[in-house]
């Protein structure tokens, strides 16, 4: 059998009009612009105000962007995995929903549940069944509505989210180029360190829950923030070892933004410079799985052929992980 590996040949994105700024979160809770820029790095985020628009919406426009990127016709998608934690419906998945919007009428589509870390493991997931060959073209996409779980009276989380999608077109190749490796981690004993308690089978919504305000996100931002600088770090430097990667080999780090001290720390112990780092985090705060295919999106135009890429991100459950890919077009 070929040699075979998943690139990435389109990328898309739909971000909301409507700017929340540091300044009108000041209206709402107990902060202030210089709290919230210093300590996570983020100035501004979109929020999708339209009350009739959900995920499937902004992950609908990014993956038609993607595939028009590509150069690819929805009919050739083979399978359509959307990464999200604000699915429209509990099911059916939201991924069927953008099947049937793009028209990827012939493709299987599912959704993937891993927090902050859903784009990647949807990634190395997909990428997998590429490179087994049962599948040739996909759209993975990672989009989340958070400010339909968002507590708009919670300092510790409502400065931290925004709202967005991210969209690739992944692809078979028979080049030496695509998603070369990864390696991820889940750490189940922490399922209270961030989460939404209500809404699911343990705990479907009552009038008591909704009272408790138990259908928002809620997290140990302290313990959070601890545990996301050592997984992204550890496991970052942890690929480029295994792939015998030196800083200088790295051309990129893409990193899940969920504030940008995590992100800094990250970089510095992969050795890289800041100007090796995509940084978006200020524009758009902490957007969950969409973050990685934003970032990727904003940078498009400085990636070249033969760039050493390393993903990294962490999220709840906890989940973290890096995928080492080599980029080219
Ligand atoms: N504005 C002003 N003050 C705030 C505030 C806000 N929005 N939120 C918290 N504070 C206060 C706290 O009440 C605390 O006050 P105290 O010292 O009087 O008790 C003080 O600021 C420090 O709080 P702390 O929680 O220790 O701050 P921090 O430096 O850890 O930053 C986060 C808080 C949430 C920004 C940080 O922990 C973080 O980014 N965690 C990771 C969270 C994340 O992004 N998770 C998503 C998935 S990875």
């Amino acid at each position: 059998m070929a040699f075979k590996r998943a690139k990435i040949t389109g990328v898309g994105r739909y971000l909301p009009d409507y700017v929340l700024t540091n300044e009108e979160l000041e209206s709402y809770v107990d902060t202030n612009d210089e709290w919230i820029r210093t300590r996570t790095g983020i100035s501004e985020r979109r929020i999708l105000k339209d009350p009739d628009k959900a995920t499937s919406f902004m992950a609908t426009n990014a993956a038609n962007e993607a595939l028009k990127d590509a150069g690819v016709s929805a009919e050739e998608i083979d399978l359509v995995v959307v990464a999200t934690v604000t699915p429209d419906y509990l099911f059916p998945a939201t991924a069927a929903l953008v099947q049937k919007r793009v028209g990827a009428k012939n493709a299987f589509a599912y959704d993937l549940s891993a927090a902050c870390s859903g784009f990647l493991f949807a990634l190395s997931t997909v990428g997998s069944m590429i490179e087994s060959g049962r599948i040739k073209k996909a759209l993975v996409i990672g989009a989340d509505k958070m400010s339909s779980i968002m507590d708009f009276t919670d300092r510790s989380t409502c400065i931290l989210f925004g709202d967005g999608a991210g969209a690739v077109v992944l692809e078979e190749t028979n080049e030496d180029t695509g998603i070369v490796d990864f390696i991820q981690y889940t750490d189940g004993d922490e399922d209270n360190m961030l989460y939404q308690p209500a809404g699911g089978s343990l705990h479907p919504a009552t009038e008591e829950t909704v009272k408790n305000k138990q259908h928002y996100i809620k997290q140990d931002g302290r313990s959070v923030f601890k545990k996301a600088t050592e997984g992204m770090a550890d496991v970052s430097s942890e690929i480029m070892e295994k792939n015998n990667l030196k800083a200088d080999d790295v051309a990129w780090l893409v990193p899940h933004q969920a504030n940008l001290r995590i992100i800094h720390a990250t970089a510095r112990r992969m050795g890289l410079d800041k100007n090796k780092v995509m940084v978006n985090i200020n524009k758009y705060g902490n957007t969950t799985a969409a973050t990685i295919p934003l970032c990727l999106y904003d940078w498009k135009e400085s990636l070249n052929d033969g760039d050493n890429i390393i993903l990294s991100a962490f999220g709840g459950g906890l989940t973290w992980g890096a995928i080492y890919l080599k980029w080219s077009k």
